[in-house]
């Protein structure tokens, strides 16, 4: 394998660092923290209804994760102040849970779980459409996001494939439905800490990037606006995490955390 890469390499392309290939026994640590992660999701999935606070699915995520011997990674993470991240309609990502935010009947909302078990990091978030239905355009959204994160997933069906391959893929496909890709943020490297390379961007052109080979562990998790890419920090939020559209349109998010095999990629947080 590695005089694969080399060979890669040597044609000017970015290839992982050896770090970044997992052994077998930091994929099965990174397995557990997947599976306790997805559980944590199953849990907020199972009772997440309009009008609760965003804050009470921060306690669920606490109270659960930490009940079997998990951590939440995001509680204290460069000042973040919560459990998970919970962005409602034209928050992008990083929405900080608060008692004042009450969640209403066609509210799209992504709620963003990172569990650290046994030192091992898996991160996943799911969208939830509250009272089960929104506007058309707004579903249609959150639907799109959806087969962005299966886009670029299908691109890793393979190993030895780059993440512009995977970008260009996803960007296509929002495209197509006429909504864009936020370029602000990206997926990541995961498992042995929160972030780690390489950036895995969800537009761009194929053959740019990192190459994927077995035993990487990264996340993809496309944010899909509905009006234009552009982002901001929202200026109400006094920890400075709250990431909006600039134009106050709605925007969704999927996310899954990844593991490179010989014979393409594994969901690690089904
Ligand atoms: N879970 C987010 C991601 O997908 C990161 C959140 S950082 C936090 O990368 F501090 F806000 F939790
Ligand atoms: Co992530
Ligand atoms: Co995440």
């Amino acid at each position: 394998m590695d005089r694969r890469i080399l060979a890669i390499q040597e044609r000017g392309k970015q290839v992982p660092s050896r770090d970044l290939i997992k052994t077998p026994a930091q994929i099965a640590g990174i397995r557990k923290a997947g599976e306790l992660n997805t559980a944590v999701l199953d849990c907020v999935e199972e009772r997440i209804r309009a009008g609760m606070s965003t804050l009470e699915i921060d306690k669920l995520v606490y109270d659960y994760t930490t009940k079997h011997g998990g951590t939440p990674a995001p509680l204290g993470y460069e000042g973040f102040p919560n459990s998970c991240c919970t962005s409602v309609n034209d928050v992008v990502c990083h929405g900080v849970p608060s008692a004042f935010d009450v969640l209403q009947e066609g509210d799209i909302i992504n709620v963003d779980c990172t569990t650290i078990l046994g030192g091992y990091y898996a991160d996943a978030s799911r969208m939830f459409v509250i009272g089960g239905e929104t506007e058309p355009r707004w579903q249609e959204l959150v639907d799109v996001a959806w087969q962005c994160l299966k886009a670029g997933e299908e691109v890793c069906r393979e190993p030895y494939v780059f993440v512009g391959d995977v970008g260009n893929a996803i960007a296509k496909l929002a495209h197509k439905h006429h909504f864009s890709v936020v370029r602000d943020l990206c997926g990541h490297g995961v498992g042995l800490q929160f972030h780690e390379p390489p950036d895995v961007e969800h537009y761009g052109h194929r053959g740019t990037g990192m190459l994927l080979v077995p035993g990487m562990t990264f996340t993809i998790e496309p944010m899909i606006n509905m009006g234009h890419w552009e982002v901001c920090i929202d200026a109400d939020d006094p920890t400075g995490w709250t990431v909006l559209t600039a134009d106050d349109e709605p925007s969704a998010q999927w996310e899954h955390t990844y593991l490179m095999t010989e014979n393409g990629v594994e969901i690690i947080t089904h």
